[in-house]
């Protein structure tokens, strides 16, 4: 399929009716969706879909740069480039690909000093987990250092309903205060005002529980030692023409991440991140 610019997607599905939809232009999966077609990811009403932005919602990837602190421009370039379908992927593990379907994608960008490839493969299980996994190759060149993350911008019921565990105790870095580091309580994170954190060498399994839809989405990461937990609340929701006033209750964003501190490639170096997601009922969780 393509966009209404041009630019390709491609559909992964799997024969139980889970889906998801990934855009060639910044490799960002825009979809995802369970058996029964309900939307998992959040697309802001007022999402763009134009380049060179990313569109509001789905999972932008941010790379090499994370935020604004650094020469790029904000969350990096990689999630503005149109990718390209990778017909020469590498082999991966089996457990990566066996009964999954999956798509290829590569960046390799023109940027003056990096030279590197991305290969990222986006794989939907039989029962509708997605998959991403993000392998970096310095391909000749001086070594150069990067960030990443998975900006996942979760669908949910609405924010005050929801919690996030798996976090408690945890330091974190707090955007809003120039990245001043703090330590999180004992209790599940809730939400009752904005919050923009980075929390600093989380578990790999993290839970966001939505308890009015009896949903919680299950995070399991590798590779990526910190968190991101965003939520922009009202006041910042007005100030981004891309985001509807009120749409701040339907999203959370909870991004697997390599932030605090960045990861150096040597020429042929090569790393690998991943990021599994997948949604369950509430009551499975509470049961098992
Ligand atoms: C978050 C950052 O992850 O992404 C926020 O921590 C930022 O500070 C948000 O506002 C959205 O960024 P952007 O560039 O997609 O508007």
């Amino acid at each position: 399929a393509r966009d209404w610019n041009g630019i390709e997607q491609v559909v992964l599905r799997v024969p139980r009716g889970a889906s998801a939809r990934v855009s060639l232009h910044g490799g960002q999966v825009i979809s995802w969706k369970n058996e029964r077609g309900e939307e998992l990811l959040f697309t802001s009403s007022k999402a763009i879909f134009k380049p060179p932005k990313a569109m509001r919602g789905g999972i932008p990837i941010c790379f090499p740069q994370f935020g604004n602190c650094g020469s790029l421009e904000q969350h990096g370039f990689a999630r503005n480039k149109v990718w390209s379908i990778d017909d020469d992927p590498p082999t991966l593990h089996p457990n990566d690909s066996n009964g999954k379907i999956f798509v290829d994608l590569l960046l390799k960008p023109m940027e003056d000093d990096l030279n590197f490839e991305f290969r990222l493969r986006v794989s939907l299980s039989m029962d509708g987990d997605l998959t991403l996994i993000s392998r970096i190759r310095n391909i000749n060149g001086k070594p150069f250092s990067f960030s990443i993350a998975y900006h996942t911008y979760f669908s949910v019921s609405d924010i005050s309903e929801v919690r996030v565990e798996g976090l408690e105790t945890l330091d974190y870095l707090d955007n809003l205060c120039q990245r001043e580091r703090f330590t999180e309580q004992g209790d599940a994170i809730t939400f009752e005002s904005e919050v923009d954190r980075i929390y600093l060498g989380a578990p790999n399994v993290v839970a966001v529980l939505d308890h009015e839809k009896k949903r919680t989405f299950v995070i399991r990461k590798g590779g990526l030692p910190d968190m991101v937990v965003w939520n922009p609340w009202e006041k910042k929701s007005k100030s981004m023409l891309d985001l509807g006033d009120d749409e701040y209750k339907q999203m959370l964003c909870v991004d697997a991440a390599a932030i605090e501190r960045p990861i150096t490639l040597k020429t042929g170096e090569e790393w690998t991140g991943r990021l599994e997601i997948s949604a369950v009922p509430s009551s499975y969780c509470s049961d098992h």
